[in-house]
């Protein structure tokens, strides 16, 4: 039942902040700020390394997820595409635990990474939508999302929630690890259990991130930039344009951008910058300098205080509220999400069943 929405896709997006405040309510202790008492399969404190392998969107919440474990809990973390994982005969020390990320739970390629990790000895848990599924019954814990049913083939809602339990799993490493104090942890934990109020101012752009899609459905190709988690996002992105669309996208770390991509750069190529304010914005700035002085069609989602300090001229700004640093990759992933949404749209496409795609990959 898709509501009063048009397509169980932008029915899942506006789900988003209840699903990710129930996904958070089982990892976090709303009430006094902390982590929760949940088990974990290993103990975060005694391994060296994390083997995080996944397909897709799931893949990209897992890149977000190194950031979160070697920033805030200095936990290095190897992550692999699961097809790429499976077959590449990556030697894994005995103190590495694996942790592998599905919605569906039934991915090939994610599951063989699994049953290798498994003849390896190694602890394997997973982030699962559907607890009932492979995945879940073949490793030794798992972390639920509680997403509910995810129907539209893009991957909206469920992705969200991966990323919070990502984000909370990095917060029990940092404290398993004694990396933060009890101050941050709890300064941490409020901050993560703001995300479902972001959502929702985000929601309310919806009208406005229309308009900007109106102009992308003219278009044949797209680049997205991002530097450190926002470059996972330009990913993600990319990732939803195509497969809606139908439109070229690509993905790119904005410093990459002058080792090749910026060919690419004329009057016609609208170029998407996620940048809110954070400690890498001038980074960021300067490779959209870089595109703006090549004529590229900018279109900058950013924050008040990023809007206010790039004074390069864009075809269009997306003024985001102000989100800590630390769960910006959460509420940022709503304007991607709508903005290839809504192109979609205009485009005529079959939103919740593109053509080629299959919601669960059962074979490699
Ligand atoms: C993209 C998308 C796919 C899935 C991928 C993994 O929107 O939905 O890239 O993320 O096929 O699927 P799961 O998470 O079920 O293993």
């Amino acid at each position: 039942d898709k509501g009063n929405h048009r397509h169980f896709m932008e029915k899942e997006i506006h789900e988003q902040p209840e699903v990710i405040s129930h996904t958070l309510a089982n990892y976090l202790d709303f009430s006094t700020s902390r982590v929760g008492a949940f088990e974990t399969p290993f103990d975060f404190a005694k391994i060296d390394r994390l083997a995080i392998s996944a397909c897709g969107t799931a893949y990209l919440a897992g890149l977000i997820g190194k950031y979160w474990f070697e920033r805030y809990a200095r936990l290095p973390v190897d992550i692999d595409i699961a097809s790429e994982f499976r077959y590449r005969e990556m030697p894994l020390s005995k103190e590495s635990a694996a942790l592998f990320i599905s919605q569906s739970g039934e991915t090939a390629d994610t599951l063989a990474s699994l049953r290798y990790c498994r003849s390896e000895g190694l602890p394997i848990s997973a982030i699962v939508n559907v607890r009932e599924s492979t995945i879940a019954r073949e490793s030794d814990g798992i972390f639920p999302t509680l997403a509910g049913p995810e129907i539209g083939v893009a991957s909206t809602k469920a992705f969200t929630c991966q990323l919070s339990v990502l984000a909370a799993l990095a917060l029990k490493a940092a404290k398993a690890r004694g990396r933060i104090t009890f101050e941050e942890e709890v300064d941490l934990v409020r901050q993560l259990s703001e995300a479902p109020r972001y959502a929702s101012q985000v929601l309310k752009l919806s009208e406005r991130i229309e308009s900007v899609a109106r102009e992308l459905s003219h278009v044949r190709h797209v680049l997205y930039l991002g530097r450190d988690t926002n470059y996972p996002l330009a990913m993600e992105g990319a990732l939803k344009l195509k497969e809606i669309s139908y439109i070229h996208a690509e993905g790119y770390a904005a410093g990459e951008l002058k080792h090749g991509p910026i060919a690419l750069i004329d009057e016609q190529m609208p170029v998407i910058v996620i940048a809110p304010h954070d400690h890498i914005f001038e980074k960021t700035v300067s490779n959209m300098q870089e595109v703006a002085a090549r004529g590229g069609r900018i279109i900058l989602i950013t924050d008040e205080k990023g809007a206010r300090k790039a004074t390069i001229k864009t075809l269009d700004t997306i003024v985001m509220p102000d989100v800590p640093e630390f769960l910006s990759p959460i509420v940022y992933a709503l304007p991607i999400q709508l903005l290839a949404y809504h192109t979609a749209v205009f485009m005529g496409t079959d939103v919740d069943q593109p053509r080629n795609l299959a919601k669960s990959v059962t074979v490699e």
